[in-house]
C-alpha cells in the first residue's frame, strides 16, 4: 500500500483503540484524518461509518479504519456507502485476503473482540497487502461494483 491517507472513525466502544491505531498508522508514515468520536460518551457507530465511507469513496486511493465493539456494525453500515468495500477481518490472514481478493478500502476492527496488539497485527497485514491483478478477482470485485447500479 502506498502511504495514502487513512480516514478514521469509531464509536464510544472503539474510541481508545481508534486513538491507539491512529498513532500506529502515523508511525508507519500514513496521514490520518480523524472523524471522531472524541471521547467515551455514547455515540452511534453508523454516523462515523457514513462520514468515513463518504470520504474514502470520494478520494481515490484513500482508506478507512473504523472501530466499534466488534467491527461488525461499522462494516454493515460502511458497506451501504457506494464505492465502499468494508471488511471485518478477524486475523492477519483474513485482512490480507480482504485486500488481495476483495480490494477492500475500509477495514473495520473490534475493540472488544481481541487485544489491541492483535488489532495492530490485523491492520498491518491489511496495509502491507495489495489487490490481486488476477482476472478472477478483478471480475468478482467488478460484480460487486455492478450491484451498486
Ligand atoms: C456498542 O455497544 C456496540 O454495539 C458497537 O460498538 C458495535 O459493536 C456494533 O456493532
Amino acid at each position: 500500500m502506498e502511504k495514502s491517507r487513512f480516514y478514521l472513525g469509531s464509536d464510544h466502544a472503539g474510541y481508545r483503540a481508534k486513538e491507539a491505531l491512529q498513532k500506529f498508522l502515523q508511525k508507519k508514515g500514513f496521514e490520518t484524518i480523524d472523524f471522531g468520536t472524541h471521547d467515551e460518551s455514547p455515540s452511534d457507530y453508523p454516523d462515523f461509518a457514513e462520514k468515513v465511507g463518504k470520504a474514502v469513496a470520494s478520494e481515490k486511493g484513500s482508506f478507512g479504519l473504523l472501530v466499534c465493539g466488534t467491527g461488525i456494525g461499522m462494516s454493515i453500515a460502511a458497506n451501504k456507502v457506494r464505492g465502499i468495500r468494508a471488511a471485518n477481518p478477524f486475523d492477519a490472514s483474513t485482512a490480507k485476503a480482504a485486500r488481495e481478493h476483495n480490494n477492500a478500502n475500509v477495514i473495520c476492527l473490534g475493540s472488544r473482540t481481541y487485544p489491541i496488539a492483535k488489532a495492530k497485527k490485523i491492520l498491518e497485514a491489511f496495509m502491507k497487502a495489495e489487490p490481486s491483478k488476477e482476472e478472477r478477482h478483478l471480475r468478482r470485485v467488478g460484480k460487486i461494483t455492478g450491484m451498486e447500479r
